[in-house]
């Protein structure tokens, strides 16, 4: 009798100690709904429109909520001024020490999932010089110019005979051709093998890293079922295979980077800092490996995306199109392709771009951030680990910020003379603060150029049997679901 009442009080003193460390370690966190146990909120959210289901939970609980999901706390930011406010702290900057973070980043290497300071000088160091490589150069310039070349013969030779034809692989091919140039300074023909090869396992790994997202939020399922539940098996054997070709390349760079004052493409510029007198420890070989394969993940994926997004809602506005199309016929003509140089004398062009990138929504829960340190936001207290949503999608639709939030609105752009204003509260597609994406100026430029070209040479529409609607397919990022388009060669 004794020993069962010590055994009760014993459990008691446990979970009561368990429940006033768990209520002490959140206290004063923002508000939010209640869930479940182990799955927490998790059964309750659409999970296939987290940004529009964050959207409404913040209707009743505020801007900044807090909410369970799985066994993870997190807190969701709901509008600009918040996640701007958050981000604009270094310990809100870190990423999540959980598996999924360890196994893209192979333990703590690349940026992309990375923190602290070899995040800082690693991201330092690829910000610089995806600027110096990418923006403004003349070679870059030209590498996506012959791109886009390529990829017009390509679409006009496919398009022949005005049958309706399925291009989003041909776009995903030269995104990744530019940034392949960028990373190894050399631009593959289109039909290369190991290029699509590389591609093949590059897209691999993205669509597998959805079918692993529950590991997220349960992480410790990984020790209890097989990797193989999860598709973790077979995602490192995809990135094993897109590792072997890029140290290929790295190998072929060694060889052949022996003057460490020019530096053609990014390989050779970390090449060069890692010979530096003191060069961080962080400059490794294996450590240029993930990140020169993060850069196709982080950078391939969301640009070829926006640019699939692009051609369907310009098919879906063609009066959009046809503006466009008129600023460039009178500012270029078709006597020669459209210039970076030329942006500057293409404001509606320029516009119609960031609107795009705003309407598309590619990351509609934005990537998840997590405290370093337990730290305080707008009067709550956010403890180290949790998870911080950055609701990007509830920004994007903000009507306090866009006078048209649900249409493709160029003129939110512009201003009352029709020139381009190029910052505007509300937009946060490549993040905000300290950790906004590096390759922002890459991808713009890359937008402009593949968008702005490729209507000049064509008009596009949809087939009759296509209705119009916006499906999407769920992935690392959110992408329209494969569609058909009419190509009509413009001369
Ligand atoms: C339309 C195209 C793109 C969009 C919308 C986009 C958006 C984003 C967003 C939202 C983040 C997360 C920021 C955060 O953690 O708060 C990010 C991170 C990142 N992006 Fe982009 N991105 C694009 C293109 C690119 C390109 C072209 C590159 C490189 C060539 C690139 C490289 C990266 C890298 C390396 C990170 C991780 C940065 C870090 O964790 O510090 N992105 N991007």
């Amino acid at each position: 009798m004794l020993s069962s009442y010590l055994l009760l009080f014993t459990v008691a003193l446990v979970a009561s100690n368990f429940i006033y460390k768990f209520a002490h370690k959140y206290r004063n966190l923002p508000p939010g709904p209640l869930g479940v146990p182990i799955l927490g909120y998790l059964p309750f959210l659409d999970v296939s429109n987290l940004g529009e289901a964050f959207k409404n939970i913040a209707k009743t609980y505020g801007d900044i909520f807090s909410l369970r999901v799985g066994t993870e706390m997190a807190v969701v930011l709901n509008s600009y001024e918040s996640i701007k406010a958050a981000f604009s702290k270094t310990e809100l900057c870190a990423r999540p020490n959980t598996f999924m973070f360890r196994f893209f980043s192979q333990g703590e290497n690349g940026i992309a999932s990375t923190s602290g300071e070899k995040w800082e000088v690693q991201r330092k160091f690829t910000h610089s010089n995806l600027k110096a490589l990418g923006f403004g150069q003349n070679k870059m310039e030209s590498f996506i110019k012959d791109e886009i070349h390529d990829l017009i013969e390509l679409l006009e030779e496919k398009s022949k005979g005005g049958q309706p034809v399925e291009i989003g692989y041909d776009i995903n091919v030269s995104i990744v051709n530019v940034i392949w140039a960028l990373i190894t300074g050399e631009r593959k023909p289109h039909h290369d093998q190991k290029l699509r090869d590389f591609l093949t396992s590059v897209n691999k790994g993205i669509e597998l890293a959805s079918t692993s997202g529950i590991l997220l939020f349960m992480p410790f399922l990984v020790k209890i079922f097989p990797e193989s539940m999860f598709g973790i098996d077979k995602m490192r054997k995809w990135m094993k295979h897109s590792y072997s070709y890029l140290q290929e390349v790295i190998d072929e760079h060694k060889v052949n980077h022996t003057d460490v004052s020019s530096n053609q493409d990014f390989i050779d510029a970390f090449l060069s800092e890692m010979k530096k007198d003191g060069a961080h420890p962080s400059f490794n070989e294996f450590q240029l490996l993930v990140l020169c394969s993060e850069l196709f993940g982080a950078g391939g994926e969301p640009t070829s995306v926006t640019l699939k997004w692009a051609l369907r809602f310009l098919a879906l506005n063609p009066h959009v199109q046809a503006k466009a199309q008129a600023e460039i016929q009178q500012v270029v003509g078709n006597n020669r392709m459209v210039d970076l140089e030329d942006r500057p004398n293409l404001p509606y062009v320029q516009a119609m771009i960031h609107e795009i990138i705003r309407f598309s929504d590619i990351h509609p829960i934005g990537v998840m951030h997590s405290p370093s340190e337990d730290t305080e936001l707008e009067g709550f207290k956010l403890p180290k680990g949790t998870f911080i949503f950055p609701n990007f999608h509830a920004v994007h639709r903000d009507p306090r910020h866009w006078e048209k939030p649900e249409e493709l609105y160029p003129e939110h752009w512009l201003d009352a003379n029709g020139q381009f204003v190029p910052n505007h509260d509300g937009f946060i597609a490549f993040g905000a603060g300290k950790r906004k994406c590096p390759g922002q100026e890459v991808a713009q430029m890359e937008l402009f150029s593949f968008v702005a070209n490729l209507i000049q040479k064509f008009n596009f529409s949809l087939p009759a049997s296509d209705c119009g609607t916006l499906e999407t397919s769920m992935g690392c990022v959110v992408s329209p679901k494969p569609y058909d388009l009419v190509l009509e060669a413009r001369y």
